[in-house]
């Protein structure tokens, strides 16, 4: 099993001091290595909430969540850290690129930490690839201040992908993309799935991407509605 959540609860905190609002009431999922999930639900509903929890970003207030069976409550703050860079792969719903760095920097992020010179030169060339394949080869020397919306959003597409992570962890990846970006983004992710039997769990709103998942589930009430 790479990923199991058991139950799992949050809740935030309104104006109101003595009202939380409940955001996952109960969240059960079980993914294996290889499966794919899309996630749907209406605005406001929790999907970030969930991906946030599941990318250790953020922490569920009860309930438990395993990575390759082991309790993610016992990782300390290095192994945390170690698991969020190697072992997912992120794209956020605002694509965090940085602003003082290029393309391609901000494509090779995830690799920093790592010091082998021989992964480097893997992870250089496989940027490379990835600008070509979503169409960005002409930008790659400029910073994301003059990249269009969709633009930044290819990047913070592939940079997820640059460390081949196990699970990626998707929210909303074609938001603000056109037809023709959507489906190369869409292929980007069935092939990753598909040559490197990474697990997908993507938050979106397209039927287009979510028809092509594995599952799909629809958070509701903080409950997951099974609806294929
Ligand atoms: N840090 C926080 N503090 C207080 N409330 C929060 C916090 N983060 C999220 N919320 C609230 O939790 C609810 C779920 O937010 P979340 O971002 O998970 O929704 P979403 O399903 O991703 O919505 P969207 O489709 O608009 O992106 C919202 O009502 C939001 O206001
Ligand atoms: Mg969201």
């Amino acid at each position: 099993m790479l990923l199991k959540l058991e139950n799992v609860h949050k809740s935030f905190f309104t104006g109101n001091p003595q009202k939380k609002r409940v955001v996952l009431d109960g969240i059960d999922l079980e993914l294996v290595q290889g499966e794919t999930v899309a996630i749907l639900g209406p605005s406001g509903s929790g999907k970030s909430t969930l991906l946030n929890i599941i990318g250790a970003l953020d922490r569920q207030d009860s309930g438990e969540i395993f990575f390759n069976g082991r309790s993610m409550a016992e990782l300390n703050e290095k192994q945390l850290t170690q698991f969020r860079n190697r072992e997912i792969g992120f794209i956020f719903q605002l694509h965090h690129l940085l602003p003082q760095c290029t393309v391609l920097e901000n494509v090779l992020l995830p690799a920093v930490p790592v010091r082998d010179p021989g992964y480097r030169a893997e992870c250089l060339n496989r940027a490379y690839d990835l600008i070509r394949e979503v169409g960005l080869w002409e930008q790659r020397d400029q910073h994301p201040n003059v990249l269009s919306g969709g633009e930044s959003q290819r990047v913070a597409v592939i940079r997820a992908l640059i460390n081949r992570p196990g699970l990626l962890l998707a929210d909303e990846p074609t938001g603000s993309l056109d037809q023709k970006n959507v489906l190369s983004i869409l292929s980007l992710l069935l092939k990753l799935n598909d040559e490197y039997n990474a697990s997908l769990i993507v938050v979106t709103h397209s039927m287009e991407i979510a028809s092509r998942m594995g599952r799909i589930y629809e958070l509701r009430n903080g409950k997951f509605l099974n609806t294929r």
